[in-house]
């Protein structure tokens, strides 16, 4: 097992990445579990596929599990959800000092965090991820949220989890697209950060994504002490570092809206085909070498997630696609902010990009 610690202090937590580690689910949380009913938000597919090692874990400790199961799929990141748990959580009488249990994947994460964050103005809560997007990124640092019409992600909370445990062998029940789309996030660290592990993802994502225990675990281990590093530096995202985990999420966001926000693009294979059009939009702009941006696009398609705009069969224009972008909750004053790269490890944050040029960008993309 590994374990990361977040440093923020007052709100300092581990993470813990291992096999085994939900089957010795009540021995992980120790006195963090204080009473016999242990309030659990998961949903439908998790429930089927790890439910009942949760809760024999549990029940061998002397507790016993209840149960808020919710329908697989981002639409339980919705205001009635929350409410509904709310209530429901109310209604097990849960008090500030106890943890809820978020078992799943980043929906599951996001909905019971912000849950947590407004019951009795502030609940403790334990992430338990089960997908790989959720292991390497939503579980650690704190972003919880919901979506309204407006908007995906539009309402939510910083509000940190007492844990986090991220058991591997749950990535073995994972759908593989599923898992070829959270790898996107894997390889997301190398491009911001770190050129010797994007070297690393060139010769390992296939073990990754075929099951390789020490490669998924190497892969969890390196990218949560990334974002540990991140979190920490900062927090609420204000000082630029944590923006950088945005690479690839200001045209996935647009890529996403323009498919409907469903299974026909997942949120991983946005980021991946997004990253591939901010280092070729970085290339264009004599930022990075072309050769580089391919060298991308190349590892990307290679693990059959999208690396063609045109690829996607969307009957959009540039432009169109570019307007998606200004509802993107990190716009400022009418400017969006985009993630672009000097380079494999180089990237930076910039809002020095006028909507017309990203326009005619994607026009191209559509063409190519
Ligand atoms: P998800 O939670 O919908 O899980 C993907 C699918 O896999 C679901 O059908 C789920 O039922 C299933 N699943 C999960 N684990 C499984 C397992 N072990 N076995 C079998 N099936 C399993 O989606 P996701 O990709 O995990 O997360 C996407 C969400 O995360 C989005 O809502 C996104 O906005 C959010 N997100 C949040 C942050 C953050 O920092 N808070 C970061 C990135 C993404
Ligand atoms: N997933 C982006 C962040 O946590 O900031």
């Amino acid at each position: 097992m590994i374990s990361i610690d977040v440093a923020l202090g007052t709100r300092a937590y581990e993470v813990r990445a291992g096999s085994g580690l939900l089957g010795d689910l009540a021995a992980q949380c120790g006195a963090r579990l204080r009473k016999r009913v242990v309030p659990i938000v998961t949903d439908a597919n998790v429930h089927a596929a790890w439910g009942a090692v949760v809760a024999a874990s549990l029940a061998a400790a002397g507790h016993e599990a209840a149960w808020r199961i919710l329908p697989p799929g981002e639409g339980a990141k919705s205001w009635a959800e929350l409410a509904a748990t709310v209530d429901w959580l109310l209604g097990l009488e849960v008090e500030r000092g106890d943890h809820i249990l978020a078992l799943g994947g980043g929906v599951i994460g996001d909905l019971t965090g912000f849950a947590a964050s407004v019951l009795k103005r502030g609940c403790h809560f334990i992430q338990l991820p089960t997908s790989l997007l959720a292991q390497v990124d939503s579980s650690v640092g704190g972003k919880t949220a919901i979506n309204t019409p407006a908007g995906k992600n539009l309402v939510g909370a910083f509000h940190q989890p007492a844990l986090v445990l991220a058991d591997l062998d749950t990535l073995a029940t994972l759908p593989p697209r599923e898992l070829a789309a959270g790898y996107a996030e894997v390889v997301k660290y190398g491009l911001l950060g770190d050129a010797a592990f994007f070297a690393w993802c060139e010769g390992n994502a296939a073990a990754v994504l075929a099951g390789d225990a020490a490669a998924q675990q190497h892969a969890v281990a390196v990218s949560v002490a990334a974002k540990a590093r991140i979190v920490a530096e900062d927090e609420f995202e204000t000082g630029g570092a944590r923006a950088l985990l945005n690479l690839g999420h200001t045209f996935g966001h647009a890529l996403e809206a323009a498919t409907g926000f469903g299974a026909r693009l997942l949120h991983g294979e946005g980021v991946a085909l997004g990253m591939v059009l901010a280092a070729r939009f970085s290339a264009a702009r004599g930022l990075m070498p072309g050769a580089e941006a391919e060298q991308i696009a190349a590892h990307i398609a290679g693990l059959g997630l999208p690396a063609q705009l045109s690829d996607l069969g969307l009957n959009v224009s540039g432009d169109a696609l570019a307007a998606h972008m200004l509802h993107d909750k990190k716009v400022d004053a009418g400017r969006v902010a985009f993630v672009l790269m000097r380079g494999i490890g180089e990237a930076f944050l910039t809002r020095d990009v006028a909507l017309p040029e990203v326009s005619a960008f994607l026009s191209a993309e559509l063409m190519r």
